[in-house]
């Protein structure tokens, strides 16, 4: 699952040096550490965030002063137990997932890291609970992380932008891919044409907004644990 093999000199490198980061920097959390352990025992995919881009997220959000957040894909609430810490007294995440199963175990999770009060998950494709949540008048929301089926990071993006203020910080993550989102026909072997041409179009639209001047945005390639990828970071500008 990771992107590159796991015999890869450089694969063993990134992933010894995020050891080094999390052994220095990030102090031991059993909430976090028993979600990754449930998770894999549940079979679910090991495609959460690092422990070292979950705190990227945290600090993100405590830099926004962020009261709500908003979550595509929850997964088994790895990432959304990292950026729910970030919340003070009275803020709000709602993290978005499709798949049922790795929903209840989110739940769980997220509870156990006595976060159940200030999560909401709801369950269902993102692109049907994104209007609803619109239609309810939810947010704006002053970050918005968005990591959930590639293929759809266009409308998420979209999406986004009405749930947003200005000030607000649309995170996409895994808008690299190995790089394979450089190539024009998107037919990447491991990745396939959909999550290449979706996280393609995420730029076009996101590179849209910042000729307009809507929108301020960079991306940064990372490596790690995960292979080599990479977060679009996109400010809302404007004055509220
Ligand atoms: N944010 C998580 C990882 C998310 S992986 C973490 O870092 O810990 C991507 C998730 O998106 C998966 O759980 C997958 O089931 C979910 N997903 C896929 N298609 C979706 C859709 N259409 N709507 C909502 N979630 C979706
Ligand atoms: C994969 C990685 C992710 O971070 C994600 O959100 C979805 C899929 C993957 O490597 O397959
Ligand atoms: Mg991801």
């Amino acid at each position: 699952m990771n992107a590159m093999e796991p015999s890869s000199v450089s694969w063993q490198r990134w992933t010894a040096v995020d050891d080094y980061i999390a052994e220095h920097l990030l102090p031991a959390d059993a909430a976090l550490e028993s979600a990754v352990a449930d998770s894999a025992a549940a079979g679910l995919p090991p495609i959460s965030v690092t422990a070292n881009q979950g705190k990227l997220l945290q600090l993100l959000a405590r830099m926004q002063g962020a009261r709500a957040i908003l979550e595509l894909g929850t997964l088994g609430g790895y990432s959304t137990i990292w950026l729910a810490r970030a919340l003070p007294a009275g803020g709000r995440l709602i993290t978005l997932e499709a798949e049922p199963r790795y929903a209840e175990l989110a739940r769980a999770n997220i509870a156990r890291a006595g976060l159940a009060e200030r999560v909401e998950l709801r369950v269902g494709a993102a692109l049907r609970t994104l209007p609803q949540l619109h239609a309810e008048g939810a947010g704006p929301f002053d970050l918005i992380f968005i990591d959930a089926d590639k293929e759809n990071y266009p409308g998420y993006f979209e999406w986004a932008l009405r749930l947003s203020r200005p000030g607000t910080l649309i995170v996409g993550d895994n808008v690299v891919r190995d790089g394979a989102i450089v190539d024009p026909g998107g037919d990447d072997p491991k990745y396939g044409a959909g999550v290449v041409r979706g996280v393609r179009r995420f730029y076009e639209l996101a590179g849209a907004e910042v000729e307009k001047g809507a929108v301020s945005a960079t991306a940064i390639q990372t490596v790690g644990a995960k292979g080599h990828d990479g977060f679009a970071l996109v400010l809302v500008e404007g004055t509220d």
